[in-house]
């Protein structure tokens, strides 16, 4: 059985004022249910380590570096972050596919990294407006699952987030039907791929404008093994109630 799991993207949000939202979160969470892991700045990664350390709350970073340590001003390794606290690292987001260029080569080779530095990489696929709308969506998701996950990944090493692009920060979400295709063609991609063992061990995370009141029936869709939430995971209140509706599913 693949254990749900209900990520937190804080994105460029939070300063140290901000680290009491996970002390909340945490007197909230118990270990029962589903994982749960937030993803802050990497500037508070060691801070929240020290916040969470008696809770099975996991951290993970943003993005890393494909090297774990050189000349590579402003970026910071995968070890780096291991190092300060975390577990996991999102790798291609779609804002980073757009506002960095990021190829799904490079999302490859920093999740080889992340692997090798001993963290799991949660690995970004999505299509935009555009592509929906031209008929595209699941050409545009099969060239990304393919380019962008490592040779190595398995359900131990590689967490998988479906994000289309026009449902992050919008409010606006696909139809159930519409999540279900996709998850349901990345598992049979996965399962050619890596055979059908380590293909059903991967978790598929849906993400775009996940919020309390569409949560249980997005948790509801075949292969949603979770959520990547972005904006309601930097309000507890809004937080809480997602990863309650997540553990629910998991009966
Ligand atoms: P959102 O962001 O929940 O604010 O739509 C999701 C994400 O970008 O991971």
């Amino acid at each position: 059985m693949r254990r749900k799991l209900a990520a937190g993207n804080w994105k460029m949000n939070g300063t140290s004022a901000e680290l009491d939202r996970l002390a909340t979160l945490a007197e909230r969470h118990s270990a029962a249910g589903c994982d749960v892991l937030i993803c802050p700045p990497a500037t508070l990664l060691s801070r929240a380590a020290e916040a969470l350390s008696d809770s099975q709350i996991a951290l993970g970073g943003q993005d890393c570096h494909t090297a774990s340590t050189g000349a590579h001003t402003g970026d910071t390794s995968a070890e780096m972050l291991k190092d300060a606290g975390a577990s996991h690292v999102i790798l291609g987001h779609s804002e980073r596919r757009a506002d960095h260029g990021e190829s799904d080569a490079l999302v490859r080779a920093k999740s080889e990294a992340a692997i090798s530095a001993g963290l799991i990489a949660v690995i970004c696929l999505g299509e935009s407006l555009e592509e929906r709308e031209a008929g595209q969506t699941l050409e545009v998701i099969g060239t990304q699952l393919q380019g962008s996950l490592p040779d190595s990944a398995s359900g131990e090493t590689v967490v998988i987030a479906y994000e289309p692009v026009w449902a992050i920060g919008t409010g606006k979400v696909p139809s159930t039907e519409q999540i279900g295709e996709v998850h349901d063609f990345i598992r049979a991609r996965l399962e050619e791929r890596f055979g059908a063992e380590t293909g059903g061990s991967f978790r598929i995370l849906y993400g775009g404008s996940v919020k309390p009141g569409n949560a249980a029936e997005i948790f509801a869709v075949s292969n949603v093994d979770g959520a990547l939430v972005g904006g309601a995971s930097l309000k507890p209140q809004d937080f809480g109630p997602i990863i309650d509706a997540l553990a629910a599913s998991a009966g």
